[in-house]
Parts: structure tokens; C-alpha cells; sequence
């Protein structure tokens, strides 16, 4: 009797987070969203709205290789592909005010605890004046963003 008891409420609080969507798995996603705000470790941040297998956003760095290359307000539009799946792969790019240009790959990941991450590889591509300058010109490193919320969507101004 008493394990049929037992029984009875195992199922019920099982039902119970069922319909009420208590269940923490189902709270964390089981999907990436890559659509909302997202911040690096350098404090730069990334607009993203993803429609179909397309990215779009605005990119605000918080670096320049010199002083304006970004130009005036550090921003740019974002343009990128995304792929299907719980946790896609991503590309994007950005075309800075001054004729530089960077590329992200990258993959979002959904994080044990909740939230969700995008762990990208970069590449920054600065005008050279001549093909001699063209050995300096590319410059490569490792981006991480933290998804901070679903802010206001990017409208590319
Ligand atoms: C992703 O998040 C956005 C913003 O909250 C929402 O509008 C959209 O429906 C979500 N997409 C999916 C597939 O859940």
C-alpha cells in the first residue's frame, strides 16, 4: 500500500512538472537562439536577429587597430549564415567605416547551467597601401560572447 502511494505521487509530480513546464531541462532551451544581445571579453557587443539559415545585426567594438578605423561610433552592420540544429554553426562579417574588415566562425553552445555561448575564431583584414604591405595585413584571434538577453532586435542603424 504504501509503495503504491509512493507510486502515485512519483507520477503526479511528474505530471505536474509536465504541464506546468517546471522541469529545469525544458527551462534552460534546448535550442540556441542566437537572436538578442551578445557581449565579448573585451566589453564588445553584437546585435543578432537570425531569419531562416541568414544573420543579420550591428556589431559595436570596443577596440580599433588605430584611432577611427572603426569609424565614429564604433559600429557596423553585420551580415551572416547560420545553420540549422540545437546548437548551429555561424559566419558573419562586418565591413568597417574605414575599408578594414573582420569574419567570425564560430558555434553557439548551450551552457549546462542555462544561457547559451558563441565561441568564434576572427579575422581582421586592414588595407594595405601595396602587395608589399599585404604579409601584415590579417590579423587572427578567439572571440567568445556571452548571450546577455533578448534586447531590443537590431535594425542595422
Ligand atoms: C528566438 O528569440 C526571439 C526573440 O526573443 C523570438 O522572437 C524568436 O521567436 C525565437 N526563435 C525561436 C525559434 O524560438
Amino acid at each position: 500500500m504504501e509503495s503504491l502511494v509512493l507510486c502515485l505521487w512519483f507520477i503526479s509530480v511528474g505530471l505536474a512538472q509536465m504541464f506546468t513546464g517546471q522541469d529545469p531541462l525544458a527551462k534552460q532551451g534546448t535550442h540556441c537562439n542566437v537572436t538578442g544581445q551578445w557581449k565579448n571579453e573585451l566589453g564588445s557587443t553584437l546585435q543578432l536577429t537570425s531569419n531562416g539559415p541568414e544573420l543579420r545585426g550591428v556589431y559595436h567594438t570596443a577596440v580599433e587597430t588605430e584611432c577611427g578605423a572603426s569609424g565614429q561610433n564604433r559600429e557596423a552592420r553585420v551580415v551572416g549564415v547560420i545553420s540549422e540544429g540545437p546548437q548551429p554553426t555561424v559566419a558573419f562579417s562586418v565591413q568597417w567605416l574605414k575599408g578594414s574588415c573582420s569574419v567570425w566562425v564560430g558555434q553557439c553552445f548551450l551552457l549546462p547551467g542555462g544561457g547559451q555561448v558563441l565561441k568564434t575564431l576572427w579575422m581582421l583584414r586592414s588595407a594595405a597601401e601595396s602587395t608589399a604591405g599585404n604579409w601584415g595585413s590579417t590579423r587572427l584571434g578567439e572571440d567568445q560572447f556571452v548571450f546577455v538577453g533578448k534586447a531590443e532586435v537590431a535594425d542595422g542603424h
